[in-house]
């Protein structure tokens, strides 16, 4: 463990889209009696659209803009639980925000299982698009979540934690975190 992370309350749920972060995130913090925030609702108030609107009208760029500030504002959380979303620390100037100043869990599943959870549930995720807007469909979506995956996991796999999360039920998931986290929030214990 790096002494860097002693005294710090603020962790940050990273990995993929459909990793489980917003499920996994508010359930993490009820067990550590923390609040817990979703990166992608905040930057929903800030621009007033949602994520999909904010791509189509504004594009990705300004999307990432939105979420690099976000990120900014939200640092100094304490006691926090913060689900970023799938492409937040793929900003190296973000991963180094976060690194600095929390704890990040990475959620790691495989490129199978991300396609068989999401692949009903694509239609408001812009990442998985087509050029027209369009949810991507079968092969298309697969391979474009390998490739993402394979771009990313450079970034997610800096994190202090990883959890394999594959085959794992929602509570036991919890619990592996809670474990490892022991050692970050109370490191005298
Ligand atoms: C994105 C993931 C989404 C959201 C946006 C971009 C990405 O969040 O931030 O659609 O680049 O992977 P989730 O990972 O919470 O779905």
């Amino acid at each position: 463990m790096s002494t860097e992370n002693n005294n710090k309350s603020l962790i940050y749920l990273v990995g993929f889209m459909g990793s489980g972060k917003s499920t996994v995130g508010p359930i993490l913090a009820n067990a550590l009696g923390f609040q817990f925030l979703d990166i992608d609702n905040i930057i929903e108030e800030k621009a007033n659209k949602t994520i999909p609107e904010i791509f189509q009208t504004e594009g990705e760029a300004a999307f990432r803009e939105i979420e690099r500030s976000a990120l900014q504002e939200l640092k100094s959380s304490s006691n926090t639980v913060i689900a970023l979303g799938g492409g937040t620390i793929t900003n190296p100037e973000n991963l180094k925000i976060a690194k600095e100043n929390g704890i990040l869990v990475y959620l790691k599943i495989s490129p199978e299982e991300i396609l068989s959870r999401i692949q009903h549930h694509s239609e408001d995720r812009p990442m998985l698009t087509d050029a027209s807007g369009k949810p991507l469909t079968g092969q298309q979506l697969e391979q474009r979540i390998r490739q993402l995956l394979e771009m990313r996991e450079k970034y997610y796999s800096q994190s202090d934690i990883i959890i394999h999360s594959d085959n794992l039920r929602l509570g036991i998931t919890v619990d592996e975190i809670v474990k490892k986290l022991r050692a970050y929030l109370n490191p005298k214990d």
